[in-house]
């Protein structure tokens, strides 16, 4: 009986190491699928890519409703949508103004084939267009959009000051940016966007911070709105109808 029990009792303590193991384990495995998940985030690549872009397409309808709720509902008539994802935005812009065009870019091919997919029939139609194309270099012309939004990807821009000089480029006078997102420094979920921040490597920004950023490109009238509860920021920005100097030539893009 003495030996069954000193046993039993090995046997007790043996498998409690390996519950502890297997927790910890299984811990790893689950911040190791988050770090995976945040990097697909920056630029979806692959089959998990495309997967993660799908899943934007419905995670991100609560942020993106609450940006362009901030849109004064003047109809567009060319729209670009930066950094697409899967495309889902593009979509609701098409629907919401009956706009003429309808443009999305993004640096990944994966989220670019998952937007083309999203938005078949717009494209069908002859009303859009979905290229892969790095924010810093829009295959555009001066002035072609009258709406700029960027939906949670602002964080991810090579250049926040050269690029959003590069979107004041593409827009036409009196055009707006829209720009949202679900991390801003300083909000109450700080803790949380930190992990955020150090496994995608994300742009971590107060909202004056960004507006600032937005200011300093040459927007007019921005503006800026928090929602606190939920962490969330917006930046709304304006092309002048006139350029600060007057003489209408669009800001350089250095
Ligand atoms: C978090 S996802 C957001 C996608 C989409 N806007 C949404 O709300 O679901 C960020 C997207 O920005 C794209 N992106 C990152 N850097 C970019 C860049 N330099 N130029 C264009 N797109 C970029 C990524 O490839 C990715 O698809």
């Amino acid at each position: 009986m003495v030996v069954f029990g000193a046993d039993s009792t090995r046997m007790q303590r043996s498998a409690q190491v390996l519950c502890v193991r297997d927790v910890s384990l299984q811990r790893r495995h689950i911040v190791s699928f988050m770090t995976r998940f945040l990097r697909q985030c920056r630029r979806p690549s692959g089959l998990f890519g495309r997967i993660v872009a799908r899943g934007m397409n419905v995670g991100h309808i609560p942020v993106t409703l609450w940006g362009l709720d901030h849109l004064p509902g003047d109809p567009h008539k060319a729209v670009l949508d930066v950094g697409c994802g899967g495309g889902a935005t593009m979509r609701r812009l098409a629907g919401y103004h009956a706009s003429p065009l309808v443009c999305g870019i993004d640096l990944s091919c994966d989220s670019a084939r998952v937007s083309r997919r999203r938005n078949a029939g717009l494209l069908e139609e002859g009303r859009g267009l979905v290229a892969r194309a790095n924010v810093t270099a829009l295959p555009f012309a001066d002035g072609a959009f009258d709406l700029v939004t960027a939906v949670e990807t602002h964080y991810f821009w090579p250049d926040l000051d050269h690029d959003l000089k590069e979107v004041l480029r593409v827009l036409a006078p009196g055009g707006r940016l829209m720009i949202a997102g679900e991390d801003y420094k300083g909000s109450k979920f700080e803790a949380r966007n930190i992990r955020w921040v150090k496994a995608a490597g994300m742009r971590h920004l107060t909202p004056e911070e960004l507006c600032q950023a937005c200011v300093g490109a040459g927007f007019a009238d921005v503006q800026m709105f928090v929602d606190e509860d939920r962490g969330w920021v917006c930046a709304v920005g304006t092309r002048a109808v006139q350029d600060a100097d007057g003489d209408g030539e669009r800001p350089a893009t250095s």
